[in-house]
This record gives C-alpha cells, structure tokens and sequence, in this order.
C-alpha cells in the first residue's frame, strides 16, 4: 500500500503528567508501522476536551496526518472527553468504524458496550478514537486495520472508485 501518514494521541491525564507509562499508544504506533503507516505525530495530552480537539484539528488542517488514532478517554470517568473532543471538530461522522470495532470486541468482552468512541473526517483526515488499555487496542485495531487503506485511498483521492475493489473485498471475506 501506499504509505499512509499516521498521528498518534493518547488521551490520559496520568500519562501526560508522567505518573503511568503510555503502553498504548506505543503499541499502537508498533501496530501502524507493521501495518506499512509512517508515525507523522505521536503526543500524550491530558484528557482536556480544548486541548485535545485543538490538535486534532492542526493535524488535519495543517495536513499532517492522513489517519489520526487517539487512545484513552472514550469511557464513562468524569474527565472522558476525546469522543466530544472528535466530534467538535468533525465535518463528517464514519459510524461503521465504531460499529465494527463495539460488534467484534463484544465477541471478547461485553465490557466493549462501554466505549464511546467514535469515527470522523475532517478535510482528508480520518480521525478514530480507541479505547484505553493495550489490550483493547490490539483487540479494535485488528478488526478495522484491513478496510482502512481502502478508505483513505479514496479519502485522500488516490482511488476514485469502489467498483473495481468489490471483488477484491468479497474474495477477503
Ligand atoms: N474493547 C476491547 N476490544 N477490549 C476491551 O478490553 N475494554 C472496555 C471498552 N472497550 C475493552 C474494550 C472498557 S472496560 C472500557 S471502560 C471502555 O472500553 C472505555 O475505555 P477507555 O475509557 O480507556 O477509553
């Protein structure tokens, strides 16, 4: 595949103020790189709704990143905010990203129902939002790791058309 250019944020008051080590989005970024992405960003911010959305949106604008993974901050504590944070910036949902990732981890935990996390573009960035532990990471990004590509060719206008990869996907099934 084309080499697509990834950001990395991990959501998480603790490991910004350097209390917990960030598991996640190291492992996270091993997962991109095996995958052919070249990590373009990588930052741990505290789970500030402001902040959070603040460099999302220069990522994208300031086309940094083709595909921006936050980690951390879609569950139900009190400062749970990177979906908001996702949303605030957004121009447009991609609620099947989520979806796959809720249906397929529920298969390993039905504590999976608890992540908000949500799928959105801004200009031609693909923003997903991942849950917070190591294990829930590799867990979500093993589902939706093979229709990415697909989805950031045509987001980043290198493929035109779907026709000609139905086939293709079928045959992957
Ligand atoms: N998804 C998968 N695949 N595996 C998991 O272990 N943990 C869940 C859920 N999603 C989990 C998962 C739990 S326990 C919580 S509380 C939510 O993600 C939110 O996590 P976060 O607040 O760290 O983002």
């Amino acid at each position: 595949m084309s080499e697509f250019r990834a950001a990395v944020i991990t959501a998480s008051d603790k490991g910004f103020s350097g209390e917990r080590q960030d598991a996640s989005g190291l492992l996270v970024q091993k997962i991109l790189r095996e995958a052919g992405y070249s990590i373009a960003y990588y930052a741990i911010l505290p789970d500030d709704r402001n902040m959070l959305a603040e460099a999302m949106r220069h990522l994208c604008d300031e086309e940094i990143a083709d595909l921006i993974l936050t980690t951390g901050g879609t569950g139900f504590s009190p400062r749970d905010f990177t979906p908001e944070a996702t949303t605030d910036i957004a121009e447009r949902m991609v609620p099947g990203i989520p979806e796959a990732m809720r249906a397929e981890s529920m298969k390993i935990t039905n504590r999976a129902m608890l992540s908000r996390s949500v799928a959105a573009l801004r200009r031609r960035t693909l923003i997903i939002n991942l849950p917070g532990s190591p294990k829930a990471v590799q867990e979500s990004l093993t589902c939706i790791l093979p229709a990415l590509e697909h989805g950031l060719e045509i987001l980043t206008g290198q493929a035109k058309e779907c026709a000609e990869n139905k086939k293709e996907s079928r045959d992957q099934k």
